[in-house]
């Protein structure tokens, strides 16, 4: 084991022997869910809202608002809503939770949205937060932070084409209050559904987004906050037209093997682990990556998949919700195929080269498809069957006998070959390959909440079991699995 990502994954992974050392969270100490905010100036982004409730009333089909010309301030605000709003409203008045358009592991919403905005009809040239619970949008800096931006993107082309760029954060504290060092891959699942979840909101205002996980760690940080415990995860170039041919991921440099090796204070292994793929200031060079075959060689993919349009995505985008628990009714062969086929990421949405990412389906309960386990091929949308057999029991207990896993009508499993990733990639692999999963999973969440079907994320597993149950040697990584199936 070379790199020390590969320690991280594999120290943080989840045993049924050592699972019950880990403890119980301290539920008087949760961190709130966003950041309080000095001052207050905002812009109230409600009034450019309103279209919303023609979606969810009476028949559920709305009308979008006209799209302009140039990006605005109006776009702008649903752009954020769609991404990270706050959708619906749970527990009690005393203490109420506000749920999210994005799903989040354990409700703790560990990622913020901000903007650098350069270009929005209506709004000041900037650096602005959205603040989720207030629908607002808050000045952190004013001004024109073109330059910056754009070196802090290596002067890639949409950073100088867009209109405004979103920046993705992470706060590790938020994460590991519960989660401890297995907070960092939540916390970059999250983005990754979040991302999701923008990228989509911009098709339908009709702008380009460029997801870029490729940049200058401290020349983001600098622009937006200067503190340590929260990091910038991914910068999304939007405007039209944006040029889209441009390398969505970069290698980190070998980090200083004294640094790699250093002894890490206990707590603090995940935000090492992201410190040292950092990408320092100046051009780091476009890596070459080694093609690798989509399709796993032993499988041969004979079932392709039929796509079909999910239904309407702005309602589920409005009323999605996680499942919280399945009823046993097997989904129908078009419904696994418009899932899987809608799902697909945009390949000029993939941040991580083409075919490093596996998808793994466990065929719990699927009409016209045998129970087993399937391999995807997302260049063919095909599925290819690696394992056939009964698999309901060890879904369940992978998922740490959470109930979703094994009452599922299939599940779907990222996983990655990590040591050849961080070949590619160097330390910096775990960042775009997490984000796909999460961005995947989004997309499945979405397509299945407008099919009247149930999906919810699952970062808690036994990473080893997964693997035995998918058959696949323990080298690789298990990064996110998905569960989906009929609402019961
Ligand atoms: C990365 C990720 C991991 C999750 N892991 C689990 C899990 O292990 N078990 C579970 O019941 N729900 C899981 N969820 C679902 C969250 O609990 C849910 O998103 C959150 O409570 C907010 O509710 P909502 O999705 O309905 O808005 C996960 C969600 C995400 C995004």
């Amino acid at each position: 084991m070379s790199s020390f990502i590969e320690r991280y994954h594999e120290l943080t992974k989840y045993d049924p022997m050592t699972i019950d050392r880990l403890g119980q969270a301290n539920w008087a100490e949760q961190p709130r869910a966003w950041k309080s905010i000095a001052g207050s100036e905002h812009v109230d982004i409600r009034p450019h809202l309103e279209f919303l409730s023609n979606f969810v009333e009476e028949d559920g089909s709305g009308e979008y608002p006209p799209l302009p010309d140039r990006m605005d301030l109006a776009s702008l605000a649903r752009l954020s809503w769609f991404a990270a709003g706050v959708s619906a409203m749970g527990g009690s008045p005393q203490d109420p939770h506000l749920y999210r358009t994005n799903p989040s592991a354990g409700g703790l919403y560990p990622v913020e949205l901000y903007w650098i905005v350069l270009d929005v009809e209506g709004l000041e040239p900037g650096i602005w937060q959205f603040h989720a619970p207030g629908f607002a949008l808050i000045p952190v800096w004013r001004g024109d932070f073109r330059a910056e931006a754009s070196t802090a993107l290596f002067g890639s082309q949409p950073a100088s084409e867009a209109s405004a760029i979103a920046v993705l954060t992470g706060l590790f504290s938020r994460g590991a209050w519960r989660y401890g060092e297995r907070a960092y891959r939540r916390i970059l699942l999250d983005a990754g559904h979040l991302a999701g979840n923008l990228l989509e909101a911009s098709r339908r205002e009709g702008l380009d987004a460029v997801p870029m996980s490729g940049f200058c760690d401290m020349g983001l940080s600098d622009l937006l906050f200067p503190d340590e415990d929260e990091v910038p995860l991914l910068a999304v170039p939007i405007g039209k037209p944006l040029t889209k041919t441009v390398s969505r991921c970069l290698r980190s440099p070998t980090p200083d093997p004294t640094e790699a090796a250093a002894h890490v204070e206990p707590g603090k292994l995940q935000v090492h682990a992201h410190r040292l793929a950092r990408i320092p200031p100046g051009r780091p060079g476009i890596p070459d990556f080694i093609a690798r075959p989509t399709r796993k060689p032993e499988l041969s993919y004979k079932k392709p998949l039929e796509s079909a349009s999910p239904g309407n995505i702005v309602r589920a985008a409005i009323e999605r919700r996680s499942c919280r628990s399945y009823g046993w009714t097997p989904v129908s062969l078009e419904q696994f195929s418009t899932l899987m086929s809608w799902s697909r990421i945009p390949p000029e949405e993939t941040l991580s080269p083409a075919g490093l990412l596996d998808t793994w389906i466990v065929a719990n309960a699927i009409h016209g498809v045998e129970p087993g386990i399937w391999h995807w091929d997302p260049e063919t949308n095909a599925i290819a069957l690696h394992r056939e057999g009964a698999f309901r029991e060890e879904s369940l207990k992978m998922c740490l006998g959470q109930e979703l896993g094994g009452n599922a009508s299939f599940l779907v499993v990222h996983s990655v070959p990590l040591e050849l990733a961080v070949d590619l990639m160097g330390e910096r692999a775990y960042r775009p390959l997490c984000m796909d999963a999460g961005h995947f999973g989004e997309r499945l969440n979405l397509a299945a909440q407008a099919m009247g079907l149930g999906a919810s994320g699952i970062g808690g597993y036994f990473d080893d079991q997964v693997n035995r149950t998918l058959g696949q040697d323990l080298s690789h990584a298990i990064l996110y699995v998905s569960t989906v199936g009929e609402p019961g």
